[in-house]
């Protein structure tokens, strides 16, 4: 079933106090706004239309770099007209498209509800995402308190799914004498018929400061904390220089392999991808091809760092350990640590080079080889 999706993220989030509006702000390092985008894409999402205020164009753009699907439209004054512009620049649409109308500022958006909102249009012309009250409601009439009766009253969330047509036509006929508050009003004003289905507590809206501590903690049990381990050795040889862990360093020795042999670089590369459960290097950058004969291993870690981040992961720490006699690594450690840190878009303090000598047991004791071993713990979407 094809769909598109408009994602509002253009309000100043003032309820949410001061700061970049909530929508940018981060949650558990990802753009708060990224994490719905982000499971619309992995839904199969034709178009994802992100509206975003003018002066936030550019940090929206980093904050959802990478995703594919994703184009953008500034907002208006209201959350309607923010709507409405999404509508006007979705491009053309396939015949019966459904779209999703989604606030960013709900991100624990999942394959559930999506399925769910798009099983529900097989018959009514929209569908929400709505909860029953618990709470006992009150009101204050000037100091008389009332007990409105809660029976049949719904908190209606998002997404709101609505066939494309029936929602540009509600909206094209809407008089805005009264503004809209989410988009099932808009098609139900309109005699359009919207299903209620069951919502979940999880999608609630980020809307006062004290939300985003609950999301951080929602955020945090959504992540899986996992390991990998890398190990690398390779035969010294005839030459004048070796590369290890992205630093050229002179010596009386190269270190012989396909590539450049920085044993330093692969074990970590192992050590990514193993975390990920996404194979070993020789699998990404196979040793018969031969375009990758004397190449930097720079890019091999690259890679491996590129993988984690398209599953919406982050590393967290890494750390190497080279094993020779010669040569001495320490006066090269500072400028190791900060190249794998650039290349892997790392601060220095989440990287970490050692070295140790066998005591000249084994075959780095006996100097006919160099070996590396690496961890790395990452974190990734559960
Ligand atoms: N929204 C929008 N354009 C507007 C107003 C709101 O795209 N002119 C979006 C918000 O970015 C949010 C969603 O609509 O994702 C729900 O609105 P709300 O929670 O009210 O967000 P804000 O308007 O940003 O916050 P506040 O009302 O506290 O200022
Ligand atoms: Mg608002």
């Amino acid at each position: 079933m094809s769909f598109s999706a408009i994602v509002v993220a253009a309000g100043s989030g003032l309820r949410a106090g001061p700061g970049a509006p909530k929508t940018w702000r981060l949650l558990a390092r990802r753009p708060v706004a990224r994490w719905s985008v982000e499971a619309l894409a992995a839904a199969g999402a034709r178009e994802i239309l992100v509206i975003v205020a003018p002066e936030m164009r550019l940090e929206a753009e980093t904050a959802l770099q990478g995703l594919s699907a994703v184009k953008f439209a500034s907002g208006g004054a209201t959350r309607a007209a923010s709507v409405q512009a999404g509508l006007a620049a979705l491009s053309a649409a396939p015949e019966g498209e459904i779209v999703l109308v989604h606030d960013a500022a709900r991100p624990f958006l999942s394959a559930s509800h999506i399925s769910r909102l798009l099983a529900a249009l097989d018959h009514a012309d929209g569908a929400v995402l709505a909860l029953p009250l618990a709470d006992t409601l009150k009101r204050d009439d000037s100091g008389h308190l009332a007990t409105p009766d809660r029976e049949g009253l719904w908190r209606a969330q998002t997404p709101q799914a609505f066939n494309l047509g029936a929602l540009r036509r509600a909206y094209a006929a809407w008089d805005f004498e009264t503004e809209p508050t989410d988009d099932a009003q808009v098609v139900a004003g309109f005699g359009g018929r919207v299903a209620l289905i069951p919502g979940d507590p999880l999608l609630f809206k980020l809307t006062y400061p004290e939300d985003f501590a609950m999301a951080e903690h929602l955020a945090g049990a959504a992540r899986q904390v996992r390991t990998g381990q890398g190990f690398d050795a390779h035969r010294w040889g005839p030459g004048d220089s070796v590369w290890l862990c992205g630093v050229r360093i002179d010596h009386d020795q190269s270190l012989i392999g396909h590539s450049d042999a920085d044993a330093g670089l692969h074990a970590l590369t192992d050590a990514l991808l193993g975390a990920l459960g996404a194979g070993d290097i020789g699998e990404h950058f196979p040793p018969t091809d031969p375009q990758w004969r004397g190449a930097s291993s720079d890019r091999f870690l690259a890679h491996a760092g590129a993988l984690i981040s398209e599953r919406g992961g982050a590393i967290l720490n890494v750390d190497v350990t080279l094993i020779c006699e010669r040569p001495k690594i320490r006066p090269y450690r500072d400028a190791m640590r900060a190249r794998l840190a650039e290349i892997l878009g790392l601060s220095a303090d989440q990287v970490s080079v050692k070295a140790t000598t066998t005591e000249g047991m084994g075959f780095t004791g006996r100097q006919e080889g160099l070996a590396a071993q690496a961890i790395a713990t990452i974190e990734l979407p559960r």
